[in-house]
C-alpha cells in the first residue's frame, strides 16, 4: 500500500437500503470524501438496522478485515430502529468522544437538528470506528469535520507514528 493511505470499510445502517428500495448514496459521498486523504475502500455492506447484524459487521471488518478506518452511515437519530451508536458502544474498546464532539460542533453551523445524532467513534483494536449520519449532506459535513485529524489518528493506531506530542506542536 502507499505510504500515508489506509484501509476503509463502510457500512450503511438501512432497512430500506438492506432490501433494495432505496439507492445508497451516502456511501458514495464517504468514497469521494475519504478518498482526498488516502482512504482506500476495501469492504462495504449494507445492513438492516438490527443492532446483533450491525455488532457482526463491525466486528468482521475490524478483526476479520483488520480494517483501519471503519464509517457507518445512518441508524444514529431518534427513531425506534436507530441503533448503530448501540452497536458500536458494544464492540468498542475505548471511545473517542472529541470525534463525535467536533462533528456536531461543525454540523450545528449548518442545522440545529445536528444535536440530533447520537453518533459515536471509538477504537476497537486497531481499527477506528466512526458514525456519520444517514443523509449525504450529513456524511459530507461530519466527514470533513474530521477529515484533518484522521490521517495522524489513524498512524497512532497503527505504529506509524509515536510522537505525538511533537506532531502536535508542529
Ligand atoms: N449533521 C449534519 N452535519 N447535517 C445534517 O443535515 N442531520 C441531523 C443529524 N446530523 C444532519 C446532521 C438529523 S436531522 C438527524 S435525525 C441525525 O443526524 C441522525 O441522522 P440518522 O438517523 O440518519 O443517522
Amino acid at each position: 500500500m502507499v505510504a500515508g493511505s489506509f484501509t476503509v470499510g463502510i457500512i450503511t445502517a438501512s432497512d430500506k437500503g438492506s432490501r433494495g428500495e432505496r439507492e445508497d448514496t451516502s456511501s458514495q459521498v464517504i468514497r469521494e470524501v475519504i478518498s482526498r486523504i488516502g482512504g482506500q475502500v476495501e469492504a462495504y455492506a449494507i445492513v438492516p438496522d438490527e443492532r446483533e447484524l450491525l455488532k457482526e459487521k463491525l466486528v468482521e471488518f475490524s478483526d476479520t478485515l483488520c480494517l483501519d478506518l471503519v464509517l457507518t452511515t445512518g441508524g444514529t437519530g431518534f427513531a425506534p430502529r436507530d441503533v448503530t451508536p448501540e452497536a458500536t458502544r458494544d464492540v468498542v474498546e475505548r471511545l473517542v468522544p472529541g470525534l463525535a464532539e467536533a462533528m456536531r460542533l461543525e454540523s450545528l453551523k449548518h442545522t440545529p437538528q445536528a444535536m440530533l445524532s447520537r453518533a459515536v467513534a471509538g477504537i476497537r483494536g486497531k481499527t477506528l470506528i466512526v458514525n456519520l449520519p444517514g443523509s449525504p449532506k450529513g456524511v459530507r459535513e461530519c466527514l470533513e469535520a474530521i477529515l484533518p485529524a484522521l490521517p495522524h489518528g489513524i498512524a497512532i493506531l497503527k505504529g506509524e507514528a509515536g510522537e505525538c506530542a511533537r506532531e502536535a506542536n508542529r
